[in-house]
């Protein structure tokens, strides 16, 4: 079977149509806990296209790309098996966890390995995800299938629901990605010498690895966490009818739900960014999820930096094709058609309206405890560069990646504000920083374009009032942020913990803009 059956059998079911697959696998039970899982192995299913996926083996039988759902106070403990030809991790992208269990790449498991993971949730209610973190094959692996969603529920989310009264199936957890798709054929991630500088744009959206994914909802409050695991696109998240701009309300970001929720016509949503929405269903028949087209601001051009790893030089790409390599011509083998401009519209999905009208509950005032943030007048402040260099790309503070560099260090339960300043000439970053979520105070020079949907006190966006594990730095923008380093007690966690600061534009993160963050 060639690529083009490869994409006329559908994404979604490639797994069965496929007939590669070393497991046989079945439907996912409607919530699968964590707990149950015995076995996570991440395989490669086609080497044609690279196309990879998770299993989860339950002991009783296995589910394809699993969304897992957990229980705050759950545990995870489960073998991850390497069926890959590349070494991977498995990152849980989101949650506190000790630097041991947090898959950050600093001990990857190679391939044929395994490597017991065990943790608890801790995090309060909301979508997280998990994802390979091994340096230098990140952004091939996760383009290549490898992004599971994680929905971690409590007592806030259980009110919630309650509250909107949701049908059944009104509740959905969706990931998006682009990827690119040439004459209905899926094309392998091999990006030129300038994709690997500016990121790996594609030109179609998957939901949930489904084209022109569509759902059937009931009438009432649908509520959507949604993720965006695209590598390097960044979208402007709207709904639409009849080309009417319908509103939605912002309920909740990375780390969990508001104080109380936000209306907005459209939100950003850069990569590894979630949010958690409301919208009201009743009295329409169809409404269309885009990406509204918008300014991207790329502004730097150049010379494209060198993705030399060390360790790429070991091991075969996932699909029969060269990465990162400049060809001197770097858009030889990759056609303009195949790269959707960042910020050029972009359907995304649809939802369906079937059913009789339900009465409709008004939305919840209060939707969780979370409070402003005030920090302390004399808190120390770091201050962080997104620095531009046309022989070296995009760095923090200057400085390429080490993995045994201490980087950053903190003093355990220290408080601290971050100031991040992005250089003028440069392009939007999404900055994430493991294992600890963090609150923004502050923007200042965001572009005309972004600043309009500024609608909260100090520049922020109506995102920037919730919990973050990634936000989005414009160019010429600074940011200031307030982190909060203390970790639970608890003997896992004793001992100096490395954490990672990095771009999640993967081409940028694989390119060197990633830092140590040590907390002692
Ligand atoms: Cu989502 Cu360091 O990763
Ligand atoms: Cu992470
Ligand atoms: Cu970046």
């Amino acid at each position: 079977m060639n690529r083009r059956a490869f994409l006329a059998a559908g994404i979604a079911s490639l797994g069965t149509a496929y007939g590669l697959p070393a497991l046989k696998t079945g439907p996912a039970p409607s919530r699968l806990s964590i707990a149950q899982v015995r076995r996570l192995v991440v395989e490669r299913i086609d080497p044609l296209t690279g196309r990879c996926r998770y299993v989860a083996d339950l002991g009783t039988r296995q589910v394809a790309q699993p969304v897992l759902w957990a229980r705050r106070g759950e545990r995870f403990d489960a073998l991850v098996e390497n069926a890959l030809p590349q070494p991977t991790t498995v990152h849980f992208h989101g949650l506190t966890l000790p630097a041991a269990q947090d898959g950050a790449g600093f001990d990857p498991i190679p391939p044929g390995g395994r490597k017991r993971v065990r943790f608890e949730v801790k995090n309060r209610s909301g979508l997280y995800w998990f994802h390979p973190h091994p340096h230098g094959f990140t952004a091939e692996q996760v383009y290549s299938g490898l992004a599971g969603l994680l929905v971690v529920t409590d007592e806030d989310d259980d009110a919630l629901d309650a509250g909107l009264a949701l049908a059944q199936g009104n509740r959905l957890a969706l990931a998006f990605a682009d990827i690119r798709v040439e004459g209905g054929v899926l094309l392998p991630y091999a990006p030129s010498a300038e994709d690997c500088l500016h990121g790996w744009l594609g030109n179609r959206a998957l939901a949930n690895d489904r084209l022109d994914a569509s759902w059937v909802v009931a009438p009432g409050w649908v509520r959507l966490q949604i993720l965006n695991a695209s590598n390097a696109r960044g979208l402007l998240l709207a709904f639409r009818e009849n080309e009417k701009l319908f509103p939605f309300h912002l309920l909740g970001t990375d780390g969990g739900l508001l104080a109380a929720p936000r209306e907005l016509e459209r939100v950003f949503l850069h990569s590894a960014e979630r949010v958690d929405i409301a919208i009201d269903v009743s009295g329409r028949r169809a409404l269309e999820a885009v990406s509204l087209a918008f300014d991207p601001r790329h502004h730097a051009h150049g010379a494209a930096p060198r993705h030399r790893h060390p360790a790429r030089e070991r091991y075969a790409p996932l699909a029969a094709a060269a990465v990162c390599q400049s060809t001197g011509n770097d858009d030889a083998g990759s056609k303009v058609q195949d790269r959707l401009a960042e910020g050029a519209e972009l359907p995304l999905f649809a939802l369906r309206v079937e059913g009789a009208a339900a009465s409709l509950p008004p939305l919840p005032a209060r939707l969780s405890g979370l409070a402003e943030l005030s920090v302390a007048p004399d808190a120390p402040t770091r201050r962080l560069r997104l620095d531009f260099d046309e022989g070296t790309g995009f760095l923090i503070d200057q400085t390429p990646y080490a993995s045994d560099e201490t980087g950053f260090g903190v003093s355990r339960g220290a408080r601290e504000v971050w100031e991040i300043k992005n250089s003028p000439i440069s392009m939007p970053h999404p900055m994430h920083l493991h294992g600890f979520g963090f609150r923004v105070l502050r923007r200042q020079g965001t572009y005309g374009g972004a600043r309009q949907l500024a609608s909260e006190p100090g520049g922020r966006f109506a995102t920037d009032l919730g919990v973050k594990d990634t936000v989005l730095v414009w160019p010429n923008e600074t940011l200031w942020l307030a982190l909060d380093f203390s970790l639970p007690r608890e003997a896992a966690f004793r001992g100096p913990q490395r954490f990672m600061f990095h771009c999640h534009n993967l081409e940028h993160e694989d390119g060197m803009m990633m830092r140590n963050v040590t907390v002692v």
